[in-house]
């Protein structure tokens, strides 16, 4: 089956609001190739500048992530109302560094993920194993787990649109990239999961995007994958012309 590929930038705690226009107005003019569905996800100061900017444009608004509250008493934290508000159509759900720095758990996931489909924002659901786990030949089970956990609940209809990120946290900022026979392997079993518990179609239909150290250098490669339909980009998402080259990968 064809997928659309997506790459997607994670701005992290990245970019005044003068600089996340910069970078917008400069990814507008991608030629765009491959037609991937190009996706960024700034920092809540900068989402609705971001959203009015590229409205219009091939890119697409994504939040960092979400509370799993409408609203209410909760200090410092932006709910899936406000982010949609802002203008996000996606939301990325835990991220390794929510996970081990913020302490998303899969039961606080799972809330958020409700929360999100409940506001119709499409999930970019990232899992990973440990570099200890890894050698431990934990991987499978720590990502299974983290899918089984974090989705509990929802019907394959449900989640529709779904989009999973393999992101090995041993390969995130570190300048360390998982082989491509590394993303392959996991992103092969990820589909063979989703194949068991949601039926073949949604899993033939999901895209499953790498993330951890994609550059303009590896990204060939990578998306040579047939199990690779795209890029979760950290750092070199800050920086137009490799986002440009990442985006228009051969
Ligand atoms: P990196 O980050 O590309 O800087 O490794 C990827 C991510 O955390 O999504």
């Amino acid at each position: 089956m064809k997928r659309t590929p997506i790459i997607a930038g994670n701005w992290k705690m990245h970019n005044t609001l003068a600089e996340s226009t910069a970078l917008v107005e400069a990814l507008k003019k991608t030629t765009n190739k491959n037609k991937a569905e190009i996706i960024v996800a700034p920092s809540f100061t900068s989402l609705a500048k971001v959203a009015e900017l590229a409205k219009g444009s091939i890119l697409q608004v994504s939040a960092q992530d979400i509370h799993w509250e409408d609203k209410g008493a909760f200090t410092s934290a932006v709910s899936p109302v406000q982010a949609k508000d802002a203008g996000a159509t996606h939301t990325i759900l835990g991220h390794s560094e929510r996970r081990s720095v913020f302490g998303d758990t899969d039961e606080i996931l799972n809330k958020k993920v409700a929360a999100a489909l409940r506001h119709n924002l499409t999930i970019i659901f990232c899992v990973g194993e440990t570099l200890q786990e890894r050698e431990e030949n934990k991987t499978l089970d720590v990502i299974n787990g983290q899918i089984e956990n974090g989705l509990k609940g929802f019907t394959a209809e449900q989640l529709k649109g779904l989009i999973i990120a393999y992101e090995p946290v041993w390969a995130i900022g570190t300048g360390k990239t998982a082989t491509p026979e590394q993303a392959q392997e996991v992103h092969a079993a990820i589909r063979a999961t989703l194949a068991k518990k949601y039926g073949d179609n949604f899993a033939q239909a999901t895209r499953i995007l790498y993330g951890g150290s994609v550059k303009d250098t590896n990204v060939d490669e990578i998306m040579a994958k047939p199990d690779v339909d795209g890029a979760l980009v950290g750092g070199q998402s800050l920086i137009a012309e490799k986002f440009d080259r990442i985006i228009n990968f051969n």
